[in-house]
């Protein structure tokens, strides 16, 4: 798919589908919270939510009082929403509007790197390559990554593309030496209309 393709999908989806009724949804991103305090250290570190989407992640690290969240996604649609919902508060948190393999991110400009559900959906062997090397770069040494995907029993598509199902061993193949990792987790997701879907947890550290 070209990036003017998915840009156009992901636009398509949010302009379409509620934030609660996407597959996607959680009313609360809890491994991803807890994954994070695991790692911040302190209050003001630099975290960025790739492909943070439609989610409340951004609002539940600014009630724990981390004053230093991005998020970016390639759909300005999404970044709205999350805006709207947040009110005054959305102006504590940077927004970026791009696609994360193409994104000109500062070099060592973060602590802490999450993503839950936007790797996956790189199928091409270059832009799994183009990500690692913006994580590598926009990630200070000593940072933490924190990449949450679909388990190699998670569904093979989701919001009708493609996705790459990964073990934590396959996953942390896909970011090399560079990046040690500290712990993966599995989780049983429930979709809004019911279903169950595994997805995997991997921390790493940036060396
Ligand atoms: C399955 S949703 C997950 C959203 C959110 N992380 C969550 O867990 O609720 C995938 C998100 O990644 C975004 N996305 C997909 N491809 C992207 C890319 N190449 N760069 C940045 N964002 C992307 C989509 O717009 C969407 O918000």
């Amino acid at each position: 798919m070209s990036d003017v393709d998915t840009k156009a999908h992901w636009e398509q989806v949010y302009r379409r589908i509620s934030a609660e009724q996407v597959s996607w949804y959680r009313p609360h991103l809890e491994t991803s919270v807890e994954l994070i305090e695991c790692v911040a250290g302190g209050r003001d570190a630099r975290i960025i939510d790739v492909g943070g989407g439609e989610s409340t992640l951004a609002d539940d690290l600014l009630a724990r009082g981390y004053e230093n969240a991005t998020v970016l996604d390639i759909s300005e649609t999404a970044i709205e929403t999350s805006k709207q919902r947040l009110g005054a508060a959305a102006e504590r948190v940077r927004w970026i509007a791009a696609d994360v393999t193409s994104a000109e991110l500062e070099r060592g400009a973060y602590d802490v790197w999450h993503d839950r559900a936007v790797f996956h959906f790189l199928t091409a062997p270059e832009k799994r390559v183009a990500y690692v090397r913006n994580v590598a770069r926009a990630v200070r040494p000593g940072g933490h990554v924190i990449v949450g995907t679909f388990g190699p029993e998670g569904p093979a598509k989701c919001s009708g593309l493609e996705v790459v199902r990964y073990d934590a061993e396959q996953l942390h193949g896909q970011f090399g030496a560079q990046f040690r990792a500290v712990e993966s987790r599995q989780e049983i997701h429930r979709t809004p209309a019911g279903a169950a879907q595994q997805y995997l947890y991997c921390l790493c550290r940036v060396e």
